[in-house]
């Protein structure tokens, strides 16, 4: 931790416990390594990414304000990186792990991460984020458990199951699919769904206890579909998005967009049977889904599974939108803090920009090619992190990127999009969607409030649905089909963040950008300094490394 322990971050922490009387937040130390091994998700051979041997990777479970020391070796044969999904690395965006912000850990090499769970509770993931790591695993899910005197808005669950959900290839390697995309083609569809790494005839049975209530947190860690998560014949209450604690309301089944985590409750009040868990696409022609087993701890009875029942494509739709509404925060809960999360008005600050993106595809060079207002993302030789760091001119231009979509017709053209925006600034985002599919917008370093979403184009009088009182503030949220999605964002973050599509095909050709938080004070308690230990890379390579307070 010496490297965390610098002069300036120290005076800091210093400063702050002497404003707090806080002792210094706890460690937790963490060696991973990772590698190449056979898998068997659908009982034949594929090559994933494990960490640690395991697939799905280790769960991490952390309390608030935990400083989690993660020391990665790469013992793949390509660069990696992993990045953590909604975790805010707040003044910290070295350590967001996305090339943008960090240099790739070359194969035989290692890095370690020095990332605090600053103020956040709830259920997330992390992620390889390079090329198309992420088709092969390197992902685990990740807890932040409440302090101890931090009131949790329900009684301790009789158990806590975490269930990471995602489309997969069985057909395709990784290394494949990116092949696929970099000579311009599309992906073909997903294969399966995986649930925690099994598939089809191979999942696996938890057992519960008749009368008894359980947590389970399900993320969705695929690649390109919203999956439909629910329980035969039992309720879940939700009761935590991404980090907030949420009004708790009965649902039959939760649609679960990619990069989204939810918690709920269930309460095994059904005749002693085994029932089935099942998770199934959404919004697809062609349905692909995947089971296993919930198993009372007395059931004599085996599995008998009940017929799926398909909706309409349009149906789907209506009943999703509905059902996003209908997720909001309970105000008088306690968050991270003992305070309540509604005690911050996010619906009485004044909004100092508007963010209209819009996305497209296009063929650039007869490449198939995704775009944010126009702009699709290519990155630079160096991480554009470091780059600001050490003021290295040409490897980005902040304002590359507009703030609304050019005029229809306009083309895609390629760049290192960065768009310049002021610490503290309070953004409103819409997120436009022309396309006919359904998208999955997220935001590194942040969490916003999802205020309004609907059907058609947005407009100003659209403003008048939004929800300012109530609203659920998470880090990732879906954008339907030929709609929008507005969310508000406090930018109270400085560091360079991506905001990208979680669809992962089309974050790798271009539909993502960043978003540079700027304070001009250059100050310590705004941004840390640059972690000592710090790969270096691309135009950085041979730099001077500053130790001492940038001016
Ligand atoms: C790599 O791991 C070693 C211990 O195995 C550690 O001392 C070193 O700091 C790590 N390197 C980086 C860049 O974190
Ligand atoms: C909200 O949280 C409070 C306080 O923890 C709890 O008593 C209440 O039941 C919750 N309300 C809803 C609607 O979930
Ligand atoms: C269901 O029955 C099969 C064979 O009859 C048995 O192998 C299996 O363990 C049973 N499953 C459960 C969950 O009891």
């Amino acid at each position: 931790m010496e490297w965390l322990l610098n002069g300036g971050v120290c005076m800091v922490m210093m400063m702050t416990i002497i404003s707090f009387v806080h002792a210094e937040d706890p460690y937790r130390f963490f060696d991973w390594r990772v590698t190449y091994g056979n898998i068997y998700p659908l009982g034949i051979p594929q090559r994933g990414i494990l960490i640690n041997g395991q697939f799905p990777g280790p769960e991490i479970y952390s309390v608030t304000n935990n400083n989690l020391i993660i020391n990665v070796h790469n013992d793949l044969d390509e660069p990696f990186l992993l990045s953590w999904n909604g975790v805010q690395l707040r003044k910290n965006s070295y350590q967001d792990g996305v090339y943008g912000t960090t240099c790739p850990i070359p194969p035989g090499k290692n890095y370690t991460y020095a990332i605090q769970v600053k103020d956040q509770i709830g259920s997330f993931f992390y992620f390889p984020s390079l090329a198309l790591h992420k088709a092969a695993g390197g992902f685990g899910g990740h807890r932040i458990l409440s302090r101890p005197r931090i009131p949790v808005p329900f009684p301790d669950p009789a158990g806590d199951f975490t269930f990471l959900i995602g489309d997969w290839y069985t057909k395709h390697d990784h290394k494949t699919l990116k092949a696929l995309l970099d000579r311009g083609h599309k992906l073909p569809l997903p294969d399966e769904v995986l649930i925690n790494g099994r598939g089809v005839s191979f999942s696996s049975s938890l057992t519960v206890h008749r009368g008894k209530t359980y947590r389970f947190r399900i993320s969705n860690v695929g690649l390109q579909h919203s999956l439909n998560f629910k329980i035969l014949d039992h309720e879940m209450k939700l009761v935590e998005v991404e980090g907030t604690h949420t009004v708790q309301s009965m649902y039959t089944s939760l649609d679960i967009h990619v990069g989204q985590s939810y918690s709920v409750l269930v309460t095994m009040d059904q005749p002693e049977k085994d029932y089935s868990i099942v998770v199934a696409t959404r919004f697809t022609a062609k349905k692909l889904l995947v089971s296993s087993t919930l198993h009372y701890s007395n059931s004599r009875q085996n599995l008998s599974s009940a017929p799926i029942s398909d909706g309409q494509l349009a149906d789907e739709l209506d009943w999703s939108i509905k059902q996003a509404r209908s997720i909001r925060t309970n105000l008088t809960a306690s968050g991270p803090r003992p305070n309540p999360q509604g005690s911050y008005h996010y619906g009485r600050i004044k909004i100092s920009r508007t963010l209209i993106l819009e996305s497209s595809a296009a063929l650039v060079k007869r490449k198939q090619r995704y775009a944010i207002n126009g702009v699709s993302f290519v990155h630079a030789d160096t991480p554009l992190k470091l780059a600001d760091y050490f003021k290295i001119g040409g490897v980005f231009k902040v304002g590359s990127i507009p703030d609304k979509p050019r005029r229809i017709g306009g083309g895609v053209k390629l760049d290192t999009s960065v768009m310049g925006a002021h610490h503290r600034a309070f953004l409103e985002i819409v997120f436009q969607n022309r396309e006919k599919i359904v998208q999955s917008y997220h935001l590194d370093g942040y969490s916003f409030w999802v205020v309004g979403m609907d059907r058609g184009t947005w407009s100003h009088a659209s403003r008048r649905e939004y929800n300012l009182r109530d609203a659920v503030s998470r880090s990732t949220t879906q954008v339907y089909p030929e709609s929008w999605t507005a969310v508000y964002v406090a930018l109270d973050n400085v560091g360079m963040w991506n905001l990208r599509s979680e669809f992962w095909a089309r974050q790798y050709l271009g539909q993502q950008f960043y978003l540079r938080v700027y304070s001009p004070v250059h100050s310590i308690r705004d941004e840390y300094l640059l972690p000592k230990n710090a790969l270096l890379c691309g135009r950085a390579s041979n730099i001077q490394r500053i130790t001492s307070l940038r001016s």
